[in-house]
């Protein structure tokens, strides 16, 4: 048999799916499962959105399609961030793909040379540390503490900056804490970045999930950063779009060909009638969305409280996203075993802390795109385990 490449051995993966898989694996043998796992909002998409799709695949929308992305969607998505953002930008400098993911790749590959440091959040989406590493880079943790309720300090940021930091990501509201990153903090970030010529990767895929009156500040609009700044954001979540695969990002001018050219190397370009989905999705009726989004909030609140009355367990509030980061250290166990035991043992699914990397342990990852009955049953259903391992 011929060997693999050893590249691969960089390469890490988002342990959601392997979560989902065992938990498949459990409902095969009769065994009820509660899905808190799973980073995807349980609505279907509006009609609006799917309608559109459905007619332009009639209306022969069904060939090859400009790489960086069709015009309409292009200026649709420059429209919407400067309504949302405050971002006076081009059409020119939006690219689509399938996904915001692919960003977290092209951005990275059309930076970051080999031995090139990355700041980047912990705990944090996966694919961060994965793409770095895949690109040769090194990457630096920042990590998010419950005491700054998941975000860090200026000084956090300034102490890990060294001359071989190439990029920082940021990622607010945040997964899989559910924090954000405020105004003030932004500030303070700009300042400190402002001395140090480095990319700025601002994955901003939850922006219009935000409750409790916290408000969105992108990063790119403060002093000088959009022109260091790829700005990413996407369908999946705001819109109940994951299975479309439909993404986009503000590119600064240097990006835009290389990151085309990335483009091109792998799938081409996001088919036309998904983007044209995604110009209904930005520029049709909210209501669907709203209703959406206001039932996450109802969520929220539910959880939050059901975790905070569980032994051994303690919730902060989470700011943005749809998930909730509970401490679980009070129960004597790691996460990753409490996360185990929850799953085959009671029948909810739910991801250990340290998926997201080593400043994880302790906590717990539980998604409330699930029903408020669901979520109830599952937190009655935690309260039996952690009273049995308590005992
Ligand atoms: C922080 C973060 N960034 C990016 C993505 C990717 O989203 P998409 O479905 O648009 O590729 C996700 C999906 O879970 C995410 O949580």
């Amino acid at each position: 048999m011929p060997h693999l490449a050893t590249a691969l051995d960089r390469l890490g993966t988002e342990t959601a799916f392997e979560v989902l898989a065992r938990a498949k694996a459990l409902e095969a043998t009769g065994k009820r499962v509660i899905h808190l796992q799973i980073g995807e909002p349980d609505f279907d998409t509006a009609p609006h959105i799917v309608e559109a799709a459905a007619k332009a695949l009639r209306d022969g929308q069904t060939h090859y399609c400009p790489a960086p992305g069709i015009p309409a969607l292009r200026e649709a998505c420059a429209s919407h961030l400067s309504t949302h953002r405050g971002l006076e930008i081009s059409p020119d400098s939006i690219v689509v793909t399938p996904g915001a993911k692919p960003f977290l790749f092209f951005g990275i590959l059309a930076t970051v040379n080999p031995g090139d440091e990355v700041i980047y959040p912990n705990p944090g989406f996966p694919i961060y540390e994965s793409a770095i590493r895949w690109a040769g880079g090194v990457p630096v943790p920042l990590p998010l503490t419950e005491e700054t309720d998941f975000a860090f300090t200026a000084d956090d940021l300034r102490e890990r900056l060294t001359p071989k930091t190439k990029m920082v990501i940021l990622n607010s509201p945040g997964n899989p804490t559910g924090g954000y990153n405020s105004r003030d903090l932004n500030v303070e970030i700009a300042k400190v970045l402002a001395d140090h010529d480095c990319w700025i990767l601002s994955d901003e895929v939850y922006s219009e999930m935000l409750w409790g009156g916290a408000e969105h500040d992108t990063i790119a609009a403060h002093e000088g950063l959009l022109d260091r700044t790829i700005l990413l954001d996407g369908f999946s979540k705001t819109f109940a779009m994951t299975g479309w695969r439909l993404g986009y990002a503000v590119l600064p001018e240097p990006l835009r060909e290389p990151i085309t050219r990335l483009i091109i190397n792998s799938v081409s370009c996001t088919a036309p009638a998904t983007q044209l989905a995604g110009v209904a999705a930005l520029t049709g009726p909210r209501d669907e969305i709203n209703a959406m989004m206001a039932e996450f909030d109802r969520r929220r609140v539910a959880v939050v409280e059901g975790l905070n009355s569980l032994p051994g367990v303690t919730c902060r509030d989470p700011k943005g996203a749809f998930y909730a980061f509970p401490n679980v250290s009070g129960t004597g166990q790691d996460a990753k075993t409490v996360a185990d035991r929850l799953l085959q043992e009671s029948g909810v699914a739910v991801l250990s802390g340290t998926a997201f990397g080593e400043h994880g342990e302790g906590y717990l990852r539980l998604s409330y795109a699930n029903s408020l009955e669901n979520i109830q049953e599952a937190i009655e259903l935690m309260r039996g385990k952690l009273e049995e391992m308590a005992a």
